[in-house]
């Protein structure tokens, strides 16, 4: 095949799954079968039902009580299989006073928060290192652009509570601190990669349960 019959290939397939919503109303996930680029499958249109639709797990948020003190309730195609090929999904935050979503990043989507309850500080890094940080209130929105690190922590006395909303229905997530000294990596092929010296570096990654 010649160089240009496979870029136009390529454009073919490509309009082909970025417009694969266009081709019937919805695609609620079957997750007997794997994901792929495009998502997963769709279950048989019979056995499909108003209830797809609806997800009731947020009605019972997760727990605080740990070293974070936040509770994370995804709503992605995994738990919620009808946000499936429509490029959304949403996940209920809630971080008690002292908590914090610590530093991560999106590689599949960009994140709008909207604080419902209490006081959350947001803030993101961009591609040029320049910091956007802010105080919100209830009612107040931020943006978190794909695959920037970002973090939220809560600036107030009561617990915050928040919705996001995701432009993917499988954003996906890395915790930079567990990504970056959580791994197994030798200490010696991660102090050249970083130029973090050996002894801090042994030092971090005993932070993250790591030995080696
Ligand atoms: C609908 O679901 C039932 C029970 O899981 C299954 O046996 C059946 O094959 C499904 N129907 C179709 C058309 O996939
Ligand atoms: C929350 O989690 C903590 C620690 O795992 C546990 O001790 C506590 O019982 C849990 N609380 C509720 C309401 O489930």
């Amino acid at each position: 095949m010649t160089p240009l019959m496979q870029v136009f290939l390529f454009f073919i397939l490509f309009i082909s799954f970025s417009n694969a919503d266009l081709l019937q109303d919805f695609c609620v996930a079957d997750l007997s079968s794997p994901q792929g680029l495009a998502g997963y499958p769709c279950k048989s249109l019979c056995n499909v039902t108003a209830d797809d639709f609806v997800f009731t797990g947020f009605r019972s948020p997760g727990n605080t009580s740990n070293s974070y003190r936040i509770s994370i309730t995804p709503a992605f195609a995994v738990q919620w299989p009808a946000v499936n090929g429509l490029g959304i999904s949403t996940v209920w935050l809630e971080v008690a006073p002292g908590g914090r979503v610590p530093i991560h990043t999106h590689p599949g989507g960009t994140e709008l928060l909207v604080v419902i309850e209490g006081t959350l500080i947001g803030g993101f890094i961009s591609s040029s290192n320049k910091v956007y940080v802010k105080k919100l209130e209830a009612y107040d929105a931020m943006i978190f652009p794909q695959g920037l690190l970002h973090f939220q922590v809560n600036a107030g006395s009561v617990k915050a509570k928040a919705l996001e909303s995701f432009s993917s229905p499988s954003p996906g997530v890395q915790v930079t601190s567990t990504a970056l000294f959580g791994n197994d990596l030798p200490s010696e092929i991660l102090e050249k990669v970083s130029s973090i010296d050996v002894a801090e570096m042994k030092k971090l990654k005993a932070m993250f349960g790591r030995t080696n």
